[in-house]
């Protein structure tokens, strides 16, 4: 399976579809809030489809009772990923994947990967806002154990934190990468890049791309040269 997940950032299904109709193999794509809220998630139906791979990334926090029935309603739409913010707790994330066992449709189980910390959330804002004392990779490393004991599978985290979590959790344990650009790139709003291949050094599992591919002159070429990057 791919290791590139295409980020569908888009605002219709319209949009997406345009976009898809150039990929004649399946791709892995990431589904987020801005198209699920617009579209509800008869989006999810329609990309699967058209054969693709889907994470379903709508980030669940809440208590352990109420994420357990999201999940298990989750499970059924047949996606390949879903996932919750490791804050929520280990009891939250243990009541997420029995969720998913339960609603998995034929047996498929998706993969349930938890947010550790969100990479827009500053060393000055987890220390003074949050309350949450020592550096951001302490906190990262901590939750993504939580996580592994809850039984997930693995975690995002930026690209400067999965060889940290891979030592700490073991290499099967599954790290998912945003914030990626290719060396040519505008950086846009996002702060701490990274190009795929140092995210392959870094023992980046997967790497997540929005507007590297989707804001490409040619989406396929540029898709494939980083999945190529990957291999
Ligand atoms: O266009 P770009 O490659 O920056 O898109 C990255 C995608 O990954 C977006 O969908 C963004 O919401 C998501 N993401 C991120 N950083 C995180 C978590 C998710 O950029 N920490």
């Amino acid at each position: 399976m791919s290791k590139t997940i295409i980020a569908l950032d888009f605002s219709s299904a319209d949009q997406v579809v345009e976009f898809l109709k150039q990929f004649d193999e399946p791709v892995y794509v990431k589904i987020g809030m801005e198209l699920t809220y617009a579209e509800g998630l008869s989006i999810v139906e329609t990309v699967k489809k058209m054969g693709h791979h889907i994470f379903l990334d709508l980030k669940l926090c809440d208590i352990p009772n109420t994420v357990k029935g999201g999940m298990r309603n989750l499970a059924k739409l047949g996606v390949d990923m879903v996932n919750v913010h490791c804050s929520g707790g280990i009891a939250m994330m243990k009541a997420a994947k029995e969720g998913l066992i339960e609603g998995a449709k034929d047996g498929q189980v998706p993969l349930l990967i938890g947010v550790t910390i969100l990479t827009s959330i500053s060393q000055e804002a987890l220390n003074n806002e949050l309350g949450i004392q020592g550096e951001v990779l302490d906190t990262v490393v901590r939750y993504a154990k939580n996580a592994k004991e809850a039984g997930l599978d693995g975690v995002v985290c930026s690209v400067h934190e999965a060889k940290a979590i891979r030592e700490a959790c073991g290499p099967d344990f599954v790290t998912v990468t945003p914030g990626i650009r290719l060396a040519s790139d505008n950086v846009n709003d996002q702060k701490r890049v990274a190009t795929p291949a140092y995210a392959k050094e870094q023992g980046a599992h997967m790497i997540v791309v929005g507007r590297s591919i989707t804001g490409s002159a040619n989406p396929k070429e540029t898709y494939e040269l980083i999945e190529g990057m990957m291999n």
